[in-house]
Order: structure tokens, then sequence, then C-alpha cells
């Protein structure tokens, strides 16, 4: 566990905003504010500077100098070092503050030229790291949701679900799968994070809701929008489609729609889950968060507790 170093009235508010969050709804989880965030993006500015991470990371939309020494000499932009975006709401504090120590324990992009330093931070820069993150992003911080158990029709929906849309295109499912990607012909600009690590590295609820929206969590992003906006006119909410919903019936999808029905135990149940955005993105992220974490996707009762836990001390 890291060191989160907080005030009493940091912890205070941290507390707070726990008993506020009953339930998991990711527009409220992601907005609790942090005490103190101003002075922990302040701070964080400092040693960003300090240690020069903009000269390799677009970070606050601003740097990246790397990438035009890249250009110049004619390297793909693919092997650049990632723009750092929404990270505070993406990663899990602990991960974040052990990568930040130790990146090379952490790769998730193996195949890229330049690689993360490791500088040798106390750790109040490790701390101070780690809350600007979550503070740039109004992420709940340093506390983590523990998911000690999946819904298995979920998640099971989630793999037959994940295989339609081919994520795995671009996804490796574990370690070894990149290498026999690039082996089969893929480049580095086809690749995407791995995701063997995902229940390791990312906030549960992130994951369901970056895959219902990536073009907003990241602009320009090539993780493809599955679940396009509904125009529904101004002042209306906002609502996403599942384009999957009419192209169950047609016969390039009826192994998909077999799959469901047995999962879900009837036509009009699968049909139900395939047309429903939130339901589908989480049965995606049940997936995605059982990579590599075989405990998950043995036969239990399908409750699913998500225990707040205050990581201070
Ligand atoms: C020499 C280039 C370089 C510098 C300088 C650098 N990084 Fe990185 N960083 C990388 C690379 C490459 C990765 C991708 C690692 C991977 O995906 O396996 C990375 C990954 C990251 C990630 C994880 C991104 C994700 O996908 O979740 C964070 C956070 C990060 N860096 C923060 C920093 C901070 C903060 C600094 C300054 C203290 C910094 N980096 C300095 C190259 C650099
Ligand atoms: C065309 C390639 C492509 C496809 C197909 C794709 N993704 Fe992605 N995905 C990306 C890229 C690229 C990123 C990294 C975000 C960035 O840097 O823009 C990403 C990021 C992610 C992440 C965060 C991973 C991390 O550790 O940071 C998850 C989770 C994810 N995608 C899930 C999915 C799922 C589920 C599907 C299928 C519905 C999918 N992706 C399909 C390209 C793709």
């Amino acid at each position: 566990m890291p060191q989160f170093s907080l005030s009493s009235g940091e912890i205070e508010a941290v507390q707070t905003a726990i008993l506020g969050m009953q339930k998991e709804d990711m527009a409220d989880a992601l907005k609790v504010k942090v005490a103190g965030a101003r002075g922990a993006i302040q701070a964080g500015r400092r040693i960003v500077k300090d240690f020069n991470c903009q000269g390799c990371h677009i970070l606050e939309d601003k740097g990246g100098q790397i990438r035009e020494a890249m250009t110049a000499n004619k390297i793909d932009l693919a092997l650049a070092p990632p723009i750092i975006r929404g990270e505070g709401a993406k990663v899990q504090s602990d991960w974040l503050f052990a990568f930040l120590n130790a990146p090379r324990s952490g790769q998730i992009r193996p195949w890229l030229k330049a690689r993360m330093p490791t500088f040798t931070f106390n750790s109040d820069q490790l701390n101070g790291l780690t809350s600007y993150f979550a503070a740039l992003d109004k992420a709940r911080y340093p506390f983590e949701n523990r998911i000690e158990a999946l819904d298995q029709r979920s998640r099971a929906a989630g793999a037959k679900t994940f295989e339609a849309l081919k994520c795995a295109q671009c996804h490796p499912t574990s370690q070894d799968a990149f290498a026999l990607a690039l082996r089969g012909g893929k480049t580095p600009a086809d690749l995407a994070p791995i995701l063997a690590a995902a229940h390791s590295r990312l906030r549960y609820e992130w994951i369901a809701d970056w895959i219902k929206r990536p073009e907003e969590w990241m602009p320009g992003t090539r993780m493809p929008t599955n679940f396009p906006k509904l125009d529904d006119g101004p002042g209306k909410p906002e609502k996403r489609i599942s384009p999957l919903a009419p192209a169950l019936d047609t016969p390039a999808f009826a192994g998909l729609k077999k799959d469901l029905v047995g999962i879900w135990g009837s036509e009009a149940e699968a049909k139900a889950y395939i047309g429903d955005p939130d339901r589908v993105t989480k049965a995606l992220r049940d997936h995605v968060w059982s990579l590599g974490n075989d405990f998950l996707t043995a036969p239990q009762a399908p409750k699913k507790r998500a225990a707040a836990v205050v990581a201070a001390h």
C-alpha cells in the first residue's frame, strides 16, 4: 500500500465522500472532490516540471517534444510514449504509486521504443504525483473499490461480446500475446494496452465508462466508439445506442445470439441485454477484469460487492 500523507481534514473529506457514495454511479464516483486538490495540482506540476515528464508525455495537453524528434528521424509515432489524459480516474492509486516507483515492473506496452525512466523518487514525491493525477480528474483518492466477486452471467456475456466486437484485434490479452501478434504481422500502430493486468491497474468503474465513451475520455483515440451517441436534440440527456442490437438477428451474429440466449435464458432477455449500452459495457468490463484473474471466473454465487476502503495510514 502506498503511504498517503493526508491531513486529518483531508481524511475527513474523503470519509464523507465515501459515505455519500452508496451506488455504483460513474458520474458521481468520478466527481468527488479531494480536499486540497488545488495544492496537490500545484505540487504535482512542480515535480512534472523538475523531471521534464512533458519531454516525453503530452500531459495536461502540453509537451511531448520527443514526438518532434521522432518525426524528424522518421520513427513511427505509434512508438512514442503514451499521451496521458484522465490518468487519475483511470488507474488505481496504488498501481500508479508502484509504477512511478519502478516503471519496469508494470509494462503495459512492451513494444514501445522509448522507456519510462526509473526516477529515484522519495515517498513524498511519489505521493505528490499520485495525488496530483487524482486531483486533475477529481478522482476518488486514496481509496479503491475492492471487487471480490463478479456477476458470472455478466462476465460470460462480456466474454462473448468481447469476441463479437473483436477487441483482441488491438488488445493483447496476455503478456505473450503481443509477441505473437507482432509475429503475425501486426505493427505497434495496431496494438493497444495489454489487458491481462487490468484488474490490478485500472479502476473498476472507469473501465465500463471508457468502453462506453472513449472519444470523450481521449479525443482522437484509436479505441473505437462502439456505442455512439444518439443525437436527440439539445437539452436532452445524453443517450447512447448499442448497434449490436439490430445486428443480432443477422446471420453474421447468429453465434453470438445463440451464446447470449444460452447465458440469459431467453431471446427476450438476450435482446434486453444487447440493447442496453450500460449493461453491455459493464459486461465487457467484467470480462476484462477477469483476464489473468482466475479466481474471479470460478463459479460462485452471483453477488458483487464493492467495498470502499480507506487506505490512509
Ligand atoms: C523518456 C521518456 C519518458 C519520460 C521522461 C517519462 N515517461 Fe512516463 N512513460 C514513458 C513510457 C514509454 C510509458 C509507457 C510504459 C508502458 O506502457 O509500458 C510511460 C508511462 C507513464 C504512465 C502510465 C500511463 C498509462 O498508460 O497508464 C504514467 C502515469 C507516466 N508515464 C508518468 C510519467 C511522469 C509523472 C513522468 C515524470 C516524472 C514521466 N512519466 C516521465 C516514457 C517516459
Ligand atoms: C482499433 C484498436 C482498438 C480496438 C478494436 C479496441 N481498443 Fe481498447 N484501446 C485502444 C487504444 C489505442 C487504447 C489506449 C488509449 C489511447 O491511448 O488512446 C485502448 C484502451 C483500452 C482500455 C484501457 C487499457 C489500459 O490499461 O489503459 C480498455 C479497458 C479497453 N481499451 C477495452 C477495450 C474493449 C473492451 C474493446 C472491445 C469492445 C476494445 N478496447 C477495442 C484501441 C482499441
